[in-house]
């Protein structure tokens, strides 16, 4: 098999990983891919969002398969140019795609079909609107925008008049650019989150394994939102019974309204939740893997990813083929100084090797690029360091001895991914 993989940051070097270990793997292309990904495969210097130059280019070198990582060529509808072609490809719709590229169109799908989510209070076009309406809600209040914005488009508002800066800043100053034309009001929930991701072909589906997110920059959730600091994985995050209701309140009734309402859905389904007091409820929908839960999911596959994404290219997926590790595994973000705010790029990246040779660990890579035989920063979240072990202490401790081999200068990172789980554990609950 060729295979195409979009994107370059690493969700998709942990995508490339993978695919490679596959024997029936011939070759792999990854557009644009990064400094890492270069070693493991061919990168193409193209921007995966556009689809004009996506389409040129599989025209050119023909792959069997097509791997769409982030939401923009999805949401720009690559996979409907491809389909349109008969080339095989994994992600949905563009019309699928608005689960993630559009707030409003999921919350109305999710009440629609009485799946459960946070009460919403309304969605507004106008600045006014949303000042009248938050004069009846209570706070704290989730305010979102209804386009994509990079990660910045939810903000949880304490007050009024957090909440009315946030809009103005959205609204009237576009700070968020178009994503922010559109604002939706809604209560706010209280709980722990969860990533659980689904991948299906439409008919059938299989879920991943469940991971945890850690978004705030800095520990202890404190500091701005980011793309995600760090995730684990472990089966202990989602008990059977929680894992069936999840499955059957909420991964079933959301295809079934999905196929309902026409539009049928393949690919990678993320389903944010909030595990609260009175049950999971959706918080979020995104079209893809998350990034970093897929380099902790992808750690523990104990199956043949080219021929499980092949399988849902050509409609066939067969959930029992997903077989996975029991052990755990863990992903520690090394970030640019400054990010998620103004960060300086062009970092010596030292210390990659030594990372690499601890046990279970393999260093996935997002912000970077080769510079002659060095490799450097070139983002904010660079490197993403992954570790599988038999229980996610051990995991955790092999990531964090790997990350602190690496250096480059004003490198983050945050020193509690996954503490919460493990003083849980070790005080016996
Ligand atoms: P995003 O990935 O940008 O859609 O942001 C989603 C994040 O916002 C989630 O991971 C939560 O931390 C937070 N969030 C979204 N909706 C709610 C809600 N109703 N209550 C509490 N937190 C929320
Ligand atoms: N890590 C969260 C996301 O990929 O949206």
């Amino acid at each position: 098999m060729r295979i195409l993989v979009l994107g370059g940051g690493g969700r998709e070097h942990a995508l490339v990983w993978k695919l490679k270990q596959s024997p029936r793997v011939e070759k792999i292309w990854c557009a644009p891919g990064n400094g890492g990904i270069a070693a493991d495969a061919e990168c193409m210097a193209i921007d995966a969002g556009d689809v004009a130059a996506v389409v040129a280019l599989a025209e050119k070198i023909q792959p069997d398969l097509t791997v769409v990582g982030p939401e923009l060529p999805l949401v720009n509808g690559l996979t409907d140019a491809f389909r349109h072609q008969n080339w095989a490809v994994v992600g949905p719709s563009q019309k699928a795609a608005q689960l993630e590229g559009s707030k409003v169109f999921s919350k109305e799908l999710l009440q629609r079909h009485r799946i459960p989510t946070a009460r919403m209070y309304g969605a507004f076009d106008s600045p006014q609107e949303v000042y009248k309406a938050l004069n009846s809600v209570k706070f704290p209040v989730v305010i979102k925008a209804d386009g994509l914005c990079a990660g910045k488009g939810v903000f949880l508002a304490p007050d009024f008049a957090a909440a009315k800066d946030f809009v103005e800043r959205a609204m009237e100053k576009n700070e968020l650019g178009p994503g922010g034309n559109r604002i939706l009001l809604e209560e706010a929930l209280e709980g722990e989150e969860l990533s659980f991701i689904i991948l299906t072909d439409g008919k059938r589906y299989a879920p991943l394994v469940p991971t945890r997110d850690h978004k705030r920059v800095f520990d202890g959730n404190q500091g701005p939102n980011t793309g995600g600091m760090g995730a684990y994985s472990t089966d202990e995050l989602l008990p059977e019974r929680l894992r069936e209701t999840v499955r059957s309140a909420i991964v079933e009734p959301t295809l079934q309204g999905l196929a309902a309402d026409g539009i049928p859905y393949q690919g990678f389904l993320y389903i944010g939740l909030m595990l609260t007091k009175s049950g999971p409820k959706v918080l979020e929908f995104n079209c893809r893997l998350g990034d970093p839960e897929a380099q902790a999911i992808l750690a523990r596959i104990d199956f043949d990813l080219a021929e499980v994404l092949s399988d849902v290219g050509a409609g066939r997926l067969a959930p029992p083929k997903l077989c996975w590790k029991t052990d755990a595994s863990a992903c520690v973000v090394l970030t640019s100084g400054g990010y998620p705010g103004r960060f300086e790029a062009g970092k010596k990246i030292d210390g990659l090797t030594a990372a690499e040779r601890i046990t279970g660990v393999k260093v996935l890579h997002a912000g970077t690029k080769l510079a002659g035989s060095s490799v450097v920063t070139s983002g904010g979240r660079v490197l993403g360091v992954t570790a599988a072990a038999a229980s996610l202490k051990a995991a955790l401790a092999s990531a964090y001895e790997a990350a602190s081999k690496i250096h480059f200068e004003g490198m983050h990172y945050r020193k509690d991914i996954g503490a919460h789980a493990t003083g849980l554990r070790a005080a016996g609950d």
